[in-house]
């Protein structure tokens, strides 16, 4: 018995941020964010709009696709480090908002990685048995948790969900393979230090700007190829298919140079990396599932063929998986 992506869908907010738009806030140019990283434009969240807004837009388009029905959803994962609150989990308001009362909720934190942390608890789920349908979802407001006067983050994030139904089946299809790791000792590289039980919000954290992502780019970008090549793989060799079997690798979308460097390592041609970058920055989580719903609908990606998924983010966490349609 395999497991299929029966149903996929993608949202983004309708508000587009160009990068003309952010030479205006911040001292930087369309030239530099274009060159040093690939992006043109990203998407951000109104004000009334939260992470779980995004996500249940998604999970509405997955299910309609899977065509089922919400109360079919045993459980639902989502990937998110800009939950609606503390507590409840974004999960629950997004098991709320599709009407799936059948599901059990959760969120999990691991950052970029979210969406294939998920991806991976979601095929225990199912090859144990314990669940039969399970939404998984990536989703994010990073605007919210962007400090838009600073010019070495503001520029780099975007808004966006994106949410898959996995299904056991007795097709082809299958994830092949999940691979995850972990080092918490360089969690200081990025993170936000305020709102939690170290620094609860207070009119200190708020002058301090601590509620706001805390980033040191050039140590990440070494560790992020490094890193994501590694993951790929580690989960292609568990898969136990070779790289030219591969018809679409899907990489986080942080930066077009690391994109460039992974591909470079696993010596992949750049018609098998898929990149939109440019369309919505990097949108954590929700960058992966993003990008496959795109790749799926653009006909890049159909039935039978082996995708690699791969993503490096704060914690620091990574994680790779190999899904064949
Ligand atoms: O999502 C997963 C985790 N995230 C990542 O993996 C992100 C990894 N890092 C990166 O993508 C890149 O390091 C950045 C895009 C964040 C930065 O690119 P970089 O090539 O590493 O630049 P840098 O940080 O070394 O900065 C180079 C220069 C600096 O000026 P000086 O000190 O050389 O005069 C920066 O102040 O670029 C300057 N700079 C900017 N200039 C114009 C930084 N941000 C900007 C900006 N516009 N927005």
């Amino acid at each position: 018995m395999g497991i299929e992506i029966i149903g996929i869908g993608s949202y983004v907010p309708e508000k587009i941020l160009t990068n003309a738009e952010l030479e205006k806030m911040v001292d930087t140019s369309d030239e530099w964010i274009t060159t040093r990283t690939g992006i043109k434009e990203r998407r951000i969240a109104k004000d009334t709009e939260s992470t779980s807004d995004l996500a249940v837009n998604a999970s509405k388009k997955a299910i309609k696709k899977a065509n089922i029905t919400p109360d079919e959803i045993d459980a639902i994962i989502v990937g998110t480090i800009t939950p609606d609150m503390s507590f409840p989990s974004t999960a629950c308001f997004v098991q709320k908002g599709i009407g799936a009362k059948n599901a059990t909720a959760f969120d999990i934190s691991a950052a970029c990685s979210g969406f294939i942390y998920g991806v991976s608890i979601a095929r225990e789920f199912l090859r144990s048995g314990i669940f039969k349908t399970i939404l998984v979802i990536g989703a994010e407001t990073l605007s919210k948790i962007t400090d838009w006067e600073d010019r070495n983050t503001c520029v780099l994030f975007g808004d966006g969900a994106g949410a898959v139904i996995l299904r056991k089946t007795d097709s082809q299809s299958d994830i092949l393979s999940t691979y995850l790791g972990t080092d918490g000792t360089l969690g200081d590289l990025l993170y936000m230090p305020g709102g939690g039980s170290r620094n609860p919000a207070s009119q200190k954290t708020i002058k301090e700007r601590l509620h706001y992502v805390r980033m040191e780019g050039n140590k990440l970008f070494k560790i992020a190829v490094k890193k994501m090549t590694t993951a790929a793989q580690k989960a292609i060799e568990i898969a136990g298919i070779k790289c030219e079997d591969i018809k679409l690798i899907i990489p986080h979308q942080a930066n077009i140079r690391i994109v460039e460097g992974v591909a470079n390592q696993l010596k992949l041609p750049s018609e098998k990396v898929f990149l939109n970058i440019q369309k919505y920055g990097n949108t954590s989580a929700a960058t992966t599932p993003i990008a496959l719903d795109e790749a799926i609908s653009q006909g890049k990606l159909k039935k039978g063929d082996i995708v690699v998924l791969v993503a490096f983010g704060g914690g620091l966490t990574w994680g790779a998986t190999v899904i064949r349609l």
